[in-house]
């Protein structure tokens, strides 16, 4: 079993109290993962592009203990932060089976997100691979063999753990996660950088975030994913991502932007059509996210710049475009797209190449 890889019975060195950092981007999927089984195992492979300016910092300190146990604290923008330690709690349980000195020291977990705090842009994919990086850093430490490729597997690994987007988030600036029969290496345990050729046109891609709903999410994700489970279009949606992902492969190589927009939009709004018919439905789209969809449409047919959007599981769009050009779009979103965001707000992104330490 390809999990085996990833447990180690004994350290050759041990450490004593010290203190890591690193940042950890966020990402935007293409092709969706929405549905998944024990074990945070994927129903459909994804890809996505990793982000650059959305991310977190964390830093993890550690000091030795003898006492069994978790033991660790968490800070958001230096405030203790009572309400994430139970889901770091969960995490813990999870990857501990992976990371036997878990229990050896106390921890006190320092994060920083770039993005404004309730904006609805998921911290999880950040946060959680930020602090896998930093636990990964540790056990590199007390295991000087580990490898470069073998870090970033596991961190990935570990992060998918936490939240299965997370796993997306410590590699770039293409990744998948999930098997897929076309894609080398491809599998469900963690993400791989996508390897395959892809054109120069998708390099330093935009994404421009515009906030259209700023609240708490409505559905959370371990309900999204739980309502693939009796949906009557489950089998079906898990075949279309896979195909999907295929003709991203081509799209990819051959650069064919309207090809790329149309299968993108597609994705997204499949995503959302197996939330409007499960049960419960929910509608997460707002009037407004609707307004700057067909804005979006309209601006691509008129203009013949392939300007295009996707959605995750909520009211806000990420617009994706190319680098060239990118005055052009942007100039449209600011007069266009923004007075339908709340309070004007967006945020301007681009791809990027994953995590990196911070010293
Ligand atoms: C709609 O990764 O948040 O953003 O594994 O339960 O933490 P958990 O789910 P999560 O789901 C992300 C769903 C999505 C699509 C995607 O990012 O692929």
């Amino acid at each position: 079993m390809l999990h085996h890889r990833f447990i180690v019975c004994n350290h050759s060195n041990t450490l004593s109290s010290g203190s890591v950092s690193w940042q950890s981007p966020s990402n935007i999927a293409l092709v969706k993962y929405w549905g998944k089984y024990d074990g945070q195992i994927p129903a459909n492979a994804s890809l996505s592009f990793t982000l650059t300016n959305c991310f977190t910092q964390t830093t993890l300190d550690f000091e030795p203990k003898s006492s069994s146990g978790f033991d660790f604290k968490v800070f958001l923008d230096g405030e203790r932060a009572h309400s994430f330690e139970p889901k770091i709690e969960v995490f813990f349980n999870r990857i501990a089976p992976y990371l036997p000195f878990l229990e050896d020291f106390k921890f006190t977990i320092r994060t920083f997100n770039s993005f404004p705090h309730s904006s609805g842009i998921a911290s999880s994919a950040s946060g959680l691979s930020a602090l896998a990086l930093c636990l990964m850093d540790l056990e590199q430490q007390m295991q000087p063999a580990v490898t470069e490729s073998y870090f970033f597997e596991k961190s990935s690994f570990l992060s998918r753990l936490g939240s299965g987007s997370a796993a997306r988030s410590p590699e770039g600036p293409i990744v998948v996660w999930g098997e897929h029969p076309e894609i080398e290496d491809s599998n469900n345990l963690f993400g791989i950088r996508y390897r395959g050729p892809v054109h120069e046109v998708f390099s330093q891609y935009r994404d421009t975030v515009l906030l259209v709903d700023t609240g708490q999410k409505e559905v959370s994700s371990t309900l999204g994913h739980s309502l693939m489970k009796d949906h009557p279009f489950a089998e079906q949606r898990f075949k279309q991502a896979q195909n999907h992902l295929s003709e991203m492969i081509s799209v990819l190589e051959t650069g064919d932007l309207f090809r790329f927009a149309d299968l993108v939009e597609r994705e997204a709004l499949s995503l959302h059509a197996m939330m409007l018919t499960s049960s419960p439905s929910f509608i997460l789209m707002k009037p407004n996210t609707l307004e700057i969809l067909e804005r979006i449409r309209n601006f691509r047919s008129e203009t013949q710049i392939p300007v295009c959007f996707t959605l995750d599981a909520g009211a806000n769009v990420h617009v994706l475009y190319p680098k060239a050009g990118a005055e052009t779009v942007l100039g449209f979103i600011k007069k266009k797209l923004t007075p339908f965001c709340k309070n004007g707000k967006f945020i301007e992104d681009e791809t990027g190449e994953g995590a990196k330490k911070i010293s």
